[in-house]
């Protein structure tokens, strides 16, 4: 996509060949900062502490971060090491494990001189590869847009609600649940999307809002307390998120608050999309609530929030007393049965065994 009509991914090669580029995510909206990640402490750390997020952008970065391990040592046991560094950095996205496999993959059986070249032309594969995934999800998320355009009247303003972001910023471009809508609007229907606000990191205000604004696609923000509401008066034609990692029976698991929305869009009529790469579907999990560890971040993401003063600069400030605990889950699990429509880059299905055994026919039956 394109940041001031420069076209941008998320993550690419620096001048000097090796160096991984970043767009560091904690500074937006307000800042446009991008850093250079040099080895493989700074790959797991730049997962870890949020500068890169979102599935498939995790599993991007990991994947160079083996490149930048190789650098240091080719060797099968530091690649190991590093494998299990990335791995340990968060536990929900199923992506992040998908990458640092296929990294392995390629890996393990050539020559340590090898390695080093290969290792950068996998994460380029895979980095490349998301690109292409994503456009497609688009396409497919495209044709339901349209499908839903074609029940209103002409022009009429087909409002879509997402949570958290699940757009270019979180994969290496397009995004998923966004990725029908900037086609959408490239189109030329008239979508306007409901930004939840996404509480507590603020992925949606800060990041989703951010995203949106550069593309120039009509939105709002809401407190993630609204979405209910305006499903109740008819003010929501669809909802599409992302997923971190959806199960082989079509359970999915994202962004705390997506639960709550499945409810409120099951009680009032609204489809309830999910837009999910291949590579984000764990096919060895079939039970999301149970099966699928849920990431407990620091309650300080809870406790305090920050945002930018009337005299511009980023405050970080305390919201309740001092002393009250905090809990901080970042995901939870949303059931099949509350999902309309899974959509893959290899099109749409309903959120089940045998809607993904369609898709996906070589992963066979659960
Ligand atoms: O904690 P985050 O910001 O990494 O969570 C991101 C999400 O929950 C996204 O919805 C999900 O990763 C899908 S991204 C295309």
């Amino acid at each position: 996509m394109k940041i001031n009509g420069k076209p941008t991914r998320t993550i690419w090669l620096a001048a000097d060949g090796w160096g991984v580029e970043i767009i560091d995510q904690t500074r937006l909206p307000h800042e446009l900062v991008t850093v250079t990640l040099r080895s493989l402490d700074d790959a797991a750390r730049a997962i870890k502490d949020m500068w890169v997020r979102g599935a498939p952008l995790i599993g991007a970065t990991a994947a160079y971060g083996m490149a930048l391990a190789a650098r240091a040592d080719s060797s099968l046991p530091a690649l190991r090491a590093a494998y299990d560094t990335l791995h340990a950095t968060r536990p929900t996205a199923i992506n992040l494990k998908w990458a640092l496999d296929a990294m392995m993959d390629s890996l393990a059986s050539l020559s340590p001189a090898d390695r080093l070249p290969a290792a950068y032309a996998q994460a380029a594969a895979i980095a490349d590869e998301d690109v292409a995934i994503c456009s497609a999800i688009g396409d497919h998320g495209l044709a339901l847009i349209r499908e839903i355009a074609a029940k209103k009247a002409p022009g009429e303003t087909i409002n879509i609600l997402t949570h958290c972001n699940a757009g270019w910023l979180a994969t290496v471009d397009w995004g998923t649940a966004l990725a029908p809508i900037y086609k959408a609007f490239d189109a030329g229907l008239p979508v306007h999307v409901w930004v939840d606000e996404t509480r507590p990191r603020n992925q949606g205000a800060a990041l989703t809002a951010r995203e949106l604004s550069w593309h120039g696609v009509p939105h709002t923000v809401i407190a993630d307390n609204t979405g209910g509401h305006l499903m109740q008066h008819k003010l929501v034609d669809l909802v599409i998120v992302g997923t971190d990692r959806t199960t082989r029976t079509g359970d999915v698991c994202n962004k705390i608050g997506t639960y709550l929305k499945a409810l409120a869009a099951a009680d009032n009529g609204v489809p309830f999309a999910v837009a999910l790469p291949s590579p984000t579907i764990d096919w060895t999990v079939a039970d999301g609530v149970a099966e699928i560890p849920i990431e407990l971040r620091d309650e300080a993401e809870v406790t305090h929030i920050s945002g930018k003063t009337a005299d511009g600069n980023v405050v970080s400030v305390q919201l309740p007393p001092d002393g009250s605990a905090a809990a901080n889950y970042a995901f939870d699990v949303t059931p099949a049965r509350l999902v309309t429509w899974l959509i893959t880059e290899r099109g749409r299905c309903p959120a089940s065994p045998e809607g993904l055994s369609t898709l996906f026919p070589e992963k066979g039956r659960s």
